[in-house]
């Protein structure tokens, strides 16, 4: 017999036995497939392998089957329940897993959004509040804030705060001991007497401006006035600020220096290149900065001892030196301009502008590496700033309300002239810092110094660093300032860039300054 009529006996025995409740043997179409079959006058072999295992297949498909037929409706019946009642128990415990992962999240969220919220409590304390502690119009104006939203800030947060968001450690003399404005830290602070008079007359608000800056007030007479350019007490050579080189600069003969107010002041913004613009500054040798941040305006401590206190901050100079200081919380804090120009109404201010939503991730940045620190890990750049339901900006948010700078620069021409302020493009100044400086030398009539010996390209720092030819020595700024930002995601980026388009606009339009990133 040929092995082909045996193959096709085989195939039909299997037809007869393999029909069972399963259906065929799998195995049948293994044995169509590879065992002997004829093609044309060729025949196969099977390989030994397949010999041996294909009747085991058979085997216990045939033992299957037999059980199969024993299988009672009870048996299924007993199948069913158990399946159905391990899915059950396995939905429930899957479900309270998944509860008890949700409810921890919730608490690490909330716990965090206390911190937060507290955070920003303390800020709109710090800026917002006015005079008497109950918010003044501009504060609803900037803040964009209901009064309600406004009074709640009124009450003191119960733990511990972080700094506001602007307070850098490298710069700061120390965190703000208390709220910048005055009258919202308690009875036992008493108001500077610059406060108690109604703003002077000609005072236009914003509405009923010119769409340029409007003329300056006369500053707010005050008993301080009196105090300007009066000589300290304190001994002169006891300290010193910079070293001199006769060859760069010669000081007046027989002076002593003094402590002297400021004759420029940096007062923001945050995040967009004061440290540089103020270490820039101090490489000229009749420039003399104050190397922390003082904060005297916006603090209420310091503030009410008087300004002999600020001044006293001051480093020693002098009489054709400029002193400057800078203290970036100064831009939002409504009483400053006034309480500046009540000092020395002929002070200038120098204002460095980047774009919001840079200066904005350069902010969180900074925030991001406190709280890593502190152990309460920030949220993403993208749902911190910009809520993910609604996809609106988070305008309660100190941080972004810093970058409508519109709105705080309207506040400063209130009580300066354009020709007292300085404002400077942060995009600008990070390429072209030696142009930029030399613009900064003319506003401030100082003559033409720094060049590119001064201030110089360093690839490994990504800024620009510089040489004192005074001090002799080379630094570039300190790790915190020139960080590596976060890529944010491009539809985050456009929201808040369309959120800061009007207030960039208004730059132009209102007080004439073309930025580069507008
Ligand atoms: P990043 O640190 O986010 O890059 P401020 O001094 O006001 O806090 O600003 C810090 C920012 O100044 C830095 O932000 C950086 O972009 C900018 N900057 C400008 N010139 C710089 C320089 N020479 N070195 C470091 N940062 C500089």
């Amino acid at each position: 017999m040929s092995k082909d009529t045996n193959i096709k006996q085989a195939d039909e025995k299997s037809n007869n036995s393999w029909i069972v409740k399963f259906g065929p043997s799998p195995t049948r179409f293994l044995y169509k497939t590879f065992l002997p079959k004829t093609q044309g006058l060729k025949t196969h072999t099977p390989r030994p392998r397949r010999m041996v295992l294909f009747p085991i297949l058979d085997t216990m498909w045939t033992k299957l089957n037999e059980y199969a037929q024993k299988v009672t409706l009870e048996h299924l019946r007993i199948v069913l329940w158990t399946v159905l009642g391990s899915s059950v128990l396995v939905s429930l415990l899957t479900s309270v897993a998944m509860m008890n992962t949700t409810l921890k999240k919730i608490e690490v969220y909330n716990h965090r959004t206390e911190l937060a919220h507290q955070h920003e409590l303390e800020y709109q304390r710090k800026i917002l509040l006015g005079n008497n502690g109950k918010p003044s119009p501009m504060a609803a104006k900037v803040s964009g804030l209901t009064p309600s939203e406004i009074r709640k800030a009124e009450s003191p947060p119960k733990a511990p705060t972080k700094p506001p968001s602007s307070y850098d450690e490298d710069d700061s003399v120390g965190p703000p001991k208390a709220p910048a404005t005055f009258g919202s830290s308690g009875p036992s602070l008493s108001k500077p007497p610059s406060e108690k008079k109604k703003p002077p007359s000609g005072f236009s608000s914003p509405a009923s401006s010119s769409s340029h800056a409007p003329s300056p007030i006369s500053p707010p007479s005050s008993p301080w006035s009196s105090v300007i350019h009066s000589p300290s007490s304190f001994s002169p050579d006891s300290a010193s600020s910079t070293g001199t080189d006769s060859s760069l600069y010669t000081p007046p003969a027989g002076e002593k220096k003094e402590q002297r107010f400021p004759k420029v002041i940096i007062v923001g913004v945050s995040k967009c290149g004061t440290r540089a613009l103020l270490d820039y500054l101090a490489l000229h040798p009749n420039v003399i900065t104050a190397n922390k941040e003082i904060n005297f305006f916006t603090n209420v401590t310091m503030y009410n001892k008087g300004p002999e206190v600020y001044r006293n901050s001051m480093p020693f100079s002098y009489s054709d030196q400029l002193t400057v200081e800078k203290s970036p919380d100064y831009f939002e804090c409504e009483m400053c301009p006034e309480r500046i120009v009540a000092i020395d109404k002929t002070i200038k201010v120098l204002l460095i502008l980047c774009n919001p939503v840079d200066r904005l991730v350069s902010q969180y940045m900074q925030l991001k590496e406190k709280n890593d620190l502190s152990g309460v890990p920030m949220d993403a750049f993208e749902e911190w700033a910009v809520d993910p339901m609604t996809n609106t900006v988070r305008k309660t948010v100190a941080s972004i309300r810093t970058g409508m700078y519109d709105q705080y620069m309207t506040n400063w021409f209130r009580f300066f002239h354009q020709d007292k302020v300085h404002v400077i493009d942060g995009a600008t100044f990070i390429k072209d810092p030696v142009g930029e400086m030399r613009k900064v030398e003319t506003f401030l009539e100082i003559k033409h110094f720094l060049t590119s010996e001064d201030i110089y390209y360093n690839s490994t720092k990504g800024f620009h660093c510089m040489y004192s030819r005074i001090a002799k020595k080379s630094h570039c700024l300190g790790p915190t300032k020139g960080r590596p930002h976060i890529k944010v995601l491009p539809g985050v980026y456009q929201t808040l860039q369309t959120f800061y388009n009007p207030h960039n606009a208004r730059l132009k339009s209102y007080f004439n300054y073309q930025m580069s990133w507008v």
